[in-house]
């Protein structure tokens, strides 16, 4: 286990935000991006776990207003600076999300992406308004295989076919797992109606 793998989350990434270079993790995943379009383009989004903000920036800048939920206050200082660089706003919302607590609104869009806590898909499911958007990516256990020194348990990875389960009441629109540069993810972009 590395050292940094010892520090709680919070800590473990302020770490990697405060070192992280300026031009990097600024566009967003290209599964997001593919996203983009279908997208309402007014609204509420949810970036769970945001990071540094390049998702919850191109969901600003398409017409969202976005809240930007992150344990790490490096991260979503950087995400705020990402949006003005942009010209652009977001509402970074500094919450350890082991909570299981999400603001009481509900969204016309939620992005969780690269981040997988199990104990919060009921919340991300009922934070969701009634037509309203899901685009859910993560990694999956092929990526130990891969790089087998970045990740040190299987708790936050996805199982062969699980995220097509973790959301029963929802309509699937795309569905895709798989390894693409050295990355195996699965891809659920859905929508919740009544
Ligand atoms: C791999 S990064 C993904 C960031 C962003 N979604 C993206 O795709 O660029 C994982 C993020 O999860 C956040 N995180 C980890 N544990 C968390 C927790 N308990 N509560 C809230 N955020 C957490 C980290 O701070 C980090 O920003």
């Amino acid at each position: 286990m590395r050292d940094e793998d010892r520090l709680p989350d919070r800590q473990r990434w302020d770490q990697r935000y405060t070192s992280l270079e300026p031009e990097r993790r600024t566009t967003p995943t290209p599964f997001v991006s593919a996203c983009l379009p279908r997208l309402p383009s007014c609204g509420y989004a949810l970036d769970v776990a945001a990071g540094a903000g390049r998702n919850s920036v191109a969901l600003a800048k398409h017409g969202l207003q976005v809240d930007a939920i992150d344990v790490s206050w490096h991260g979503l200082h950087r995400a705020a600076a990402l949006a003005a660089r942009q010209h652009t706003t977001i509402n970074p919302i500094v919450l350890d999300l082991a909570r299981g607590w999400l603001p009481s609104r509900r969204y016309d869009v939620i992005v969780n992406s690269l981040f997988l806590m199990r104990e919060l898909i009921p919340a991300i499911k009922a934070a969701l308004s009634e037509g309203g958007w899901l685009v859910f990516e993560t990694f999956t256990i092929t990526q130990m295989e891969i790089t087998p020194h970045r990740f040190n348990s299987h708790d936050r990875l996805l199982r062969p076919g699980e995220l097509r389960q973790l959301f029963p009441d929802l309509s699937i629109i795309d569905y895709w797992e798989g390894v693409e540069d050295d990355r195996a993810t699965a891809r659920l972009l859905a929508r919740f109606f009544v």
